[in-house]
């Protein structure tokens, strides 16, 4: 990279001076945790999705935990999930003392394959299915809730990657018995830290709502105002610690109502990428035959047409001064749950060899045309040049 070129990050968040307004509105009121802000996200998160509750977290990874609990899973229950996915994924699944039955990826995208779940399924029982909507790219949700309805189990989607998007008119992730969304500082709209957990029933918000705050059967927020003592409160349950705080969700709140915006952008982004990469026979495109998200941009290398590896041509981007990642090294490859569960490699070809292929470009609101155009040309020169003749 010579020492001119600006290196272009592999992800970097939107802020503006509405953002900086609504977090110093919030330091200025005398109420930094969770209140009046978180409420109002609330409301608005779910007025965006159509669903009736929606209940802010301090993370995706909370959610989806809360969101397992409050539908009833328990020591060892099964729940299935792909492996090709994010730690936190599987790590709820723990949490609980249920484990994780790891299913395939189908080869088009990299969400969980609904023909291998059902065969799963029809082997053993299974209590809760978790497809993750990987990049943003919708799961077959149809098929899926149908073979959990047909053996009795729940569906929560992790939708950490795939919020605003929306499959048949559905913000993805607002379907199933509960979904999750993350506000981590690289997604499609962040908090830094944060997600959103929403769900249809009652019940399911309510016992989920009072295990985010200890198991405390009323909201803080509503104590400390009160004219009455505040120490009038019962614990019903050993909850956590899950409760998105007032600064964050006020930056949630203005991140929200700029969602389109960024979506938007994303798309085109995504729409450059394809066409500028279309010729080039070393690479496998991501499936762009359904709306999504566009969080991540996954190239998977068709290896036997380079003479380098994976892991050269992300160093080679490197030296062109161009952040990338990979997106994911399976579950089932890493220690805890290779030993646990006496996994191997090859127990999951399509993952293991989707993980060996992939690489993820940048791609976000911030990421100016020039700076798409700079990796496009990247690529395509790493390609050229490393292409087996
Ligand atoms: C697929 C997936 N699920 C869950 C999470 C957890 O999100 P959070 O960082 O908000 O806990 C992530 C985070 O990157 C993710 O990629």
């Amino acid at each position: 990279m010579s020492p001119n070129t600006e290196f272009i990050p592999f992800a970097r968040p939107v802020l503006g001076a509405e953002e900086e307004q609504a977090v110093l509105r919030v330091m200025r009121s005398g109420w930094l945790t969770t209140g009046r802000e978180a409420q109002l996200f609330e409301q608005e998160f779910a007025e965006y999705c159509g669903v009736p509750h929606a209940i802010a977290v301090s993370s995706a990874t909370a959610g989806l935990h809360l969101a397992l609990e409050a539908l009833g899973i328990q020591p060892s229950d099964q729940v299935a999930v792909s492996p090709y996915t994010f730690a936190a994924s599987a790590e709820v699944i723990r949490y609980l003392g249920a484990d994780p039955v790891f299913v395939d990826i189908e080869p088009q995208s990299f969400n969980i394959d609904h023909d291998a779940l059902r065969r799963v399924a029809a082997r053993q029982p299974i209590q809760a299915v978790m497809p993750v909507h990987v990049a943003g790219y919708p799961c077959r949700n149809a098929e899926i809730r149908d073979i959990a309805a047909q053996h009795g189990a729940v569906v929560v989607e992790d939708a950490a990657h795939s919020f605003p998007a929306r499959d048949d008119g559905a913000i993805i992730g607002s379907q199933s018995d509960a979904g999750v969304f993350s506000f981590y500082a690289t997604k499609t709209i962040t908090t830094g830290e944060g997600g959103m957990l929403v769900c249809t029933d009652a019940e399911v918000s309510e016992r989920a709502r009072v295990m985010r705050l200890h198991g405390i059967d009323r909201p803080v927020w509503n104590r400390y105002r009160a004219p009455t003592a505040n120490h009038d409160y019962e614990v019903i349950a050993p909850g956590y610690k899950y409760n998105l705080p007032d600064l964050l969700a006020a930056l949630g709140r203005v991140q929200l109502r700029r969602a389109e915006e960024f979506h938007k952008r994303r798309l085109h982004i995504a729409e450059h990428y394809l066409a500028a990469l279309a010729d080039c026979e070393e690479l496998q495109l991501p499936p762009h035959d359904r709306p999504q998200s566009w969080h991540l941009f996954i190239l998977r290398l068709r290896l036997e047409k380079l003479a380098i590896d994976r892991d050269t041509f992300i160093a080679l981007l490197g030296d062109a001064g161009i952040g990338s990642s990979v997106h994911y090294r399976p579950l089932h490859l890493m220690p805890y749950y290779r030993q646990r569960y006496a996994l191997s490699p090859g127990d999951f070809p399509i993952s293991l060899d989707t993980y060996r292929r992939s690489v993820s470009l940048p791609i976000y609101p911030a990421l100016r045309d020039s700076e798409v155009e700079r990796i496009c040309i990247a690529v395509r020169a790493i390609c050229r040049q490393h292409r087996v003749r």
